[in-house]
């Protein structure tokens, strides 16, 4: 079952309320929330007073996507602000496993991120430990960008491992994701799709989440 999740960054700030309450009227399945610190990434974007706000709003999943140095520091802070999914970067954590298990310990689902120049082989030895792998197909920063095709293979290279392992992860995708790209990620093997400007883009949202999972489907 493919999961749509819209992504807030390319939401109208001043009302981010009525805005992930339209995408969940709209039929999205979870709400994807960029995290961003100026360190990890060249912008800066939201904390969790924000999450915990938008947690008021909507009774949908909060895909909580933490560019930042030392997500351990904050993994508390989100999790107490509502987030369902945590997914911290490969790149960023210095003790990975850790990291993951600390997410797990609220209970909440553990995603592990990579970068395109990061290889696959980064998440293997946490592949049983995490419940999600995001494999970005944009360098993290913005939304807006060119989805990079040489991201894929990765795509399928982690879902061969996951199989071969008998574990039922999630591949997420996250940038330049819409309807041409979606078929090919999801063909490839990923199974929740981030999409900003592709939903939040348009004026009509629940044609955009319709046109996307049709396209993942197709
Ligand atoms: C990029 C963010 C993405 C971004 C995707 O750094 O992680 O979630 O919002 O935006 P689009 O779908 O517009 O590429
Ligand atoms: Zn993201």
């Amino acid at each position: 079952m493919i999961k749509i999740a819209p992504s807030i960054l390319s939401a109208d700030f001043a009302a981010l309320g009525s805005e992930v309450a339209e995408v969940e009227a709209s039929g999205a399945d979870w709400i994807h929330v960029d995290v961003m610190d100026g360190h990890f990434v060249p912008n800066i974007t939201l904390g969790p007073p924000i999450v915990k706000a938008v947690s008021a709003h909507t009774s949908l999943p909060l895909d909580v996507h933490l560019m930042i140095e030392k997500p351990e520091l904050y993994i508390a802070d989100f999790a107490a602000a509502g987030a369902a999914v945590i997914t911290v970067h490969a790149e960023a954590c210095v003790h990975l496993h850790r990291v993951i298990h600390q997410i797990k310990e609220y209970g909440l689902l553990a995603g592990v991120a990579i970068n395109p120049a990061t290889p696959a082989s980064a998440v293997k030895e946490v592949l049983a430990d995490v419940d999600m792998v995001l494999v970005m197909t944009v360098n993290p920063g913005f939304g807006g960008q060119a989805f990079i095709p040489g991201t894929v293979h990765k795509i399928r290279e982690i879902r061969q491992w996951a199989a071969e392992i008998g574990h039922d992860l999630r591949i997420e995708v996250d940038g330049g994701i819409a309807q041409a790209t979606a078929r090919v990620v999801c063909e490839a093997g990923a199974d929740v799709l981030v999409a900003g400007n592709a939903v939040f883009g348009q004026s009509d949202r629940a044609a955009a989440i319709s046109a996307i999972r049709a396209a993942a489907a197709a």
